[in-house]
């Protein structure tokens, strides 16, 4: 799924206004009828249809035939859309520029922003068919639905992820700054670094293990665990100092599985600066 940040200009009220109805309308039900949707937006049904499969053209929502009428499916391109307007009209974000990476389960952006550059994390749960990830991070209770979208899961996991950031950023971990969520998405300070995964040598990896760790010790102390600080989720910055990023899986010490995850965060750790610069441990 790509991020059209183009297409986003040319669209009219009504067709946002129509958008936000069927986003509504899409927690209760996968496939919306055209009806439901002309009703909530209080728009005639044929100028709706009309609306909708001008949106569908642009691939931000998606139609579906049924037995007595077709009906509109709500997906991340219409996700998209609605974020980028928010975070445009209230979080001064003024354009999207490359995109920087593509994980399992976000694709990140580097944007603009009034304040200046800054990176765009938009979530895009069940891309990859990671299907225990509904019950492993235990988002069910909060839809609506029988089966939450994989929009809303992308929401929760945004929401989880932001909470998380701030509460770090405040008690002074290094961490990208956060600036704004909605949606499925999160803005965020752009770390200038590179991936601890991209360093093939540095000056002191003692001392990089050594910060790595006193960080690892200060989520304990906090009452945290990150649940996946690996080399895939640690940015190294010109001055060698580590940024961690990446915690929508963060959990409370009191966690059944912290204790556990803890010692695998550790554990991959170490193990990886071994094989990477040859310490001996
Ligand atoms: N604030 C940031 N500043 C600079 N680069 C960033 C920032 N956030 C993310 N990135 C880049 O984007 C990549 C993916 O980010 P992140 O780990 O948050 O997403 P992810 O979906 O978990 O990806 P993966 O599945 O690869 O771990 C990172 O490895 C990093 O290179
Ligand atoms: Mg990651």
């Amino acid at each position: 799924m790509k991020l059209n940040a183009e297409q986003v200009r040319y669209l009219t009220e009504d067709d946002f206004r129509v958008l936000k109805m069927l986003e509504t309308a899409s927690k209760r039900q996968e496939i919306v009828p055209v009806k439901t949707v002309a009703a909530m937006a209080k728009i005639r049904p044929g100028q709706t249809n009309k609306i909708l499969t001008g949106l569908s053209v642009m691939n931000l929502v998606s139609r579906h035939q049924g037995c007595t009428e077709d009906g509109f499916k709500f997906g991340y391109g219409a996700a998209d859309y609605l974020a980028l307007h928010t975070l445009s009209r209230k979080h001064g974000l003024v354009g999207v520029g490359r995109q920087i990476g593509v994980g399992k389960e976000s694709d990140i952006y580097v944007v603009e922003t009034e304040g200046g550059p800054a990176v765009l994390k938009l979530y895009r749960l069940g891309r990859t068919s990671f299907r225990t990830v509904k019950t492993n991070r235990g988002y069910l209770k909060k839809s609506t639905r029988e089966t939450p979208s994989w929009i809303d899961l992308s929401t929760l996991a945004a929401e989880k992820e932001f909470a998380g950031m701030q509460l770090l950023h405040r008690e002074g971990f290094p961490v990208p700054r956060p600036l704004a969520q909605n949606r499925h998405s999160v803005l965020m300070e752009l770390i200038d670094g590179t991936l601890l995964n991209n360093i093939a040598e540095i000056e002191s990896p003692e001392t990089l293990l050594e910060k790595l760790g006193a960080i690892l010790r200060k989520f304990e102390e906090n009452g945290l665990v990150h649940g996946d600080f690996n080399e895939f989720n640690i940015l190294v910055d010109e001055n060698a100092e580590p940024v961690i990023i990446d915690f929508p899986q963060m959990i409370p010490l009191t966690h059944p599985e912290a204790r556990f995850q803890l010692e695998r965060d550790r554990n991959c750790l170490v193990s990886f600066f071994r094989r990477r610069f040859g310490l001996s441990l």
